[in-house]
């Protein structure tokens, strides 16, 4: 096994990682509403093309990608000329009202075209919450999930799969099964009077699982290893 890495760029973050990321592999970013998991993931897409060119694919199966943008722009990131060149891509891929809504290989499909066709090597799936809802059958998402993020890896994208855990759910991610499917785990703790992040799982990696704070400020998230809410 090769011990690539890619870092995040992210002040803080990448000390906990031994580095970042090892590269080619699945990972959950779990937390409550407005944790900061759609930030994280954009701040590990941008400075993936910023500071390492290495092209990053967001697919948001919800949220238009104008209002994710819009809500970005907050923050002074130079993203418009890697938006235009594609280097940087948001797509909007509803699930509700679409045809994918019967064949989720075929929206695979649509995604895995992307990275080939542009080689992104970074890929953010925003969310599995909204993905699960096309599924009756639990047992069925579970194998076609775990199908998709199989094929996913053939293709050596690093992949980071958005999934939400209410803030007074038990279990670290909505469907409790995802965390067995990603070679890592990153959780995000948001109350009114701290933010934190916690590396639950992430194999090949020696880490703490302590809570670390975080911070999201004018330039997007800070990580402060060692400073613990908790
Ligand atoms: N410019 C900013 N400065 C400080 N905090 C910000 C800024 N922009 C957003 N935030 C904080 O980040 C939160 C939103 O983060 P984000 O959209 O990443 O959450 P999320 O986990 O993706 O939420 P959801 O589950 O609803 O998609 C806001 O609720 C706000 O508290
Ligand atoms: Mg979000």
């Amino acid at each position: 096994m090769t011990d690539e890495r890619i870092a995040t760029g992210i002040n803080g973050l990448d000390a906990l990682l031994e580095g970042g990321f090892p590269s080619g592999r699945n990972y959950m970013i779990s937390g409550s509403a407005g944790s900061g998991k759609t930030i994280l993931c954009s701040q590990i897409l941008y400075n993936g093309v910023y500071k390492f060119s290495e092209k990053g694919l967001y697919v948001s199966f919800e949220e238009p990608v104008e209002d994710i943008l819009s809500d970005l722009n907050r923050f002074d990131w130079k993203t418009a000329p890697y938006l235009a060149d594609q280097s940087l891509k948001y797509m909007h891929l509803p699930m509700l009202k679409t045809e994918y809504e019967d064949n989720v290989f075929q929206l695979l499909s649509v995604i895995m075209k992307e990275v080939k066709d542009h080689g992104y090597q970074r890929l953010v799936l925003d969310s599995l919450p909204a993905l699960g809802l096309v599924y009756k059958d639990y047992n069925l998402m579970r194998k076609e999930l775990y199908l998709m993020l199989h094929e996913i890896r053939k293709t050596g994208c690093t992949t980071f799969i958005i999934t939400e855990k209410a803030s007074t759910d038990l279990g670290h991610t909505r469907f409790g099964v995802e965390d067995f499917l990603a070679h890592g785990l990153v959780l995000l703790h948001a109350s009114h009077t701290y933010r934190g992040i916690e590396i639950r799982k992430m194999r090949g990696t020696a880490h703490s699982t302590d809570v670390n704070r975080m911070r999201i400020g004018d330039g997007g998230i800070t990580i402060y290893p060692g400073d613990h809410p908790y």
